[in-house]
């Protein structure tokens, strides 16, 4: 079988029985580049950032996946009422260039009897990871099929969810895999807050207190050249004044999430609830010295 000419402006989708097989193939030996952009669907700014930074790589075919991964949901999260939304996400691939879609269904990505999974290793149970148990080993699962199936040479992740794209580093690294991955800075909306697929669930007063996350980094990150205590501080007195949002945890760590140092480029991160809504922001922040935003947002 020979491979398609993928073409910009020319969406393929795979989304049938064997398409696993199907897309690999067609893939495979397509003389170009290879960009993909793993989402779970209901495309926002953000994941159209993803997919515009990866369009910039030249000689490119760009490639996204829409799949609502079962295993990165635990039992009392909210995998059964994600927001789907695909017809509008081909709409908004098909307009952004994307040639391939590939949209697996569950028993495609793991047919009955799947037992083996990816352990992210200790920094798998922390943040994140100590309040959603198991979430980072579906997280890599399902990273390292499709860079199995897809065999991009570029895969692109937002920052918004750094603990996630650090651990995706690790496991590249780890073991032996080939892409390069590509973070891209956080898309926010004109207050601040984060694009999440999820920010669609706040009601309306909570969407406007959802502000206090990006608030309360911006505060933290001007007072990194006064040190981690007074980052903590700052970040904590901002947050006080948002009484509903329950904070999960605040940490300052180094740029690889490893204990944060006590001068220079380090990671702030906070998380918590609106109501029923989870929230998670970061920012890079630079501690101690003299350094401006500008070199703190350079940071990692
Ligand atoms: O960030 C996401 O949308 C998901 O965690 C990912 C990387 C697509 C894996 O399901």
């Amino acid at each position: 079988m020979t491979a398609p000419q993928f073409t910009r402006g020319r969406l393929n989708v795979y989304s049938g029985p064997s398409d696993v097989t199907r897309v690999a193939r067609a893939l495979h030996g397509v003389g170009r580049k290879i960009a993909l952009i793993p989402t779970m669907g209901a495309l926002h700014e953000g994941h159209l950032e993803l997919i515009r930074r990866a369009r910039r790589i030249p000689n490119t075919v760009l490639a996204v996946s829409i799949f609502v991964n079962p295993l990165q949901f635990g039992p009392n999260e909210d995998f059964e009422r994600y927001p789907r939304a695909l017809e509008g996400d081909l709409r908004a691939c098909e307009a952004e260039g994307v040639e391939v879609v590939f949209n697996p269904s569950v028993p495609d990505v793991y047919p009955p009897g799947s037992a083996v999974t990816v352990h992210p290793g200790p920094l798998g149970d922390e943040l994140e990871g100590a309040i959603r148990p198991g979430h980072f080993a579906g997280v890599l699962t399902v990273v390292a099929k499709l860079l199995n199936i897809v065999d991009p040479d570029y895969a692109l992740f937002g920052e918004k969810d750094y603990q996630q794209l650090v651990l995706i580093k690790r496991m590249v690294a780890d073991l032996n895999l080939a892409a390069n991955i590509v973070g891209v800075p956080t898309v926010r909306e004109s207050d601040g807050l984060a694009l999440s697929s999820r920010n669609v669930y706040l009601s309306e007063e909570d969407r406007k207190r959802a502000v206090v996350l990006s608030a309360a980094l911006t505060a933290g990150v001007h007072a990194g050249r006064f040190g981690a205590d007074a980052v903590l501080e700052a970040v904590r007195n901002s947050v006080a004044a948002v009484p509903e949002f329950h904070v999960d945890y605040l940490e300052l760590r180094a740029g690889d999430l490893s204990p944060a140092p006590d001068e220079g480029p380090a990671r702030l991160l906070i998380a918590g609830r609106l109501g029923a809504v989870r929230l998670i922001d970061n920012a890079a922040v630079q501690l101690g010295g003299e350094a401006t935003a500008e070199q703190a947002e350079a940071g990692e």
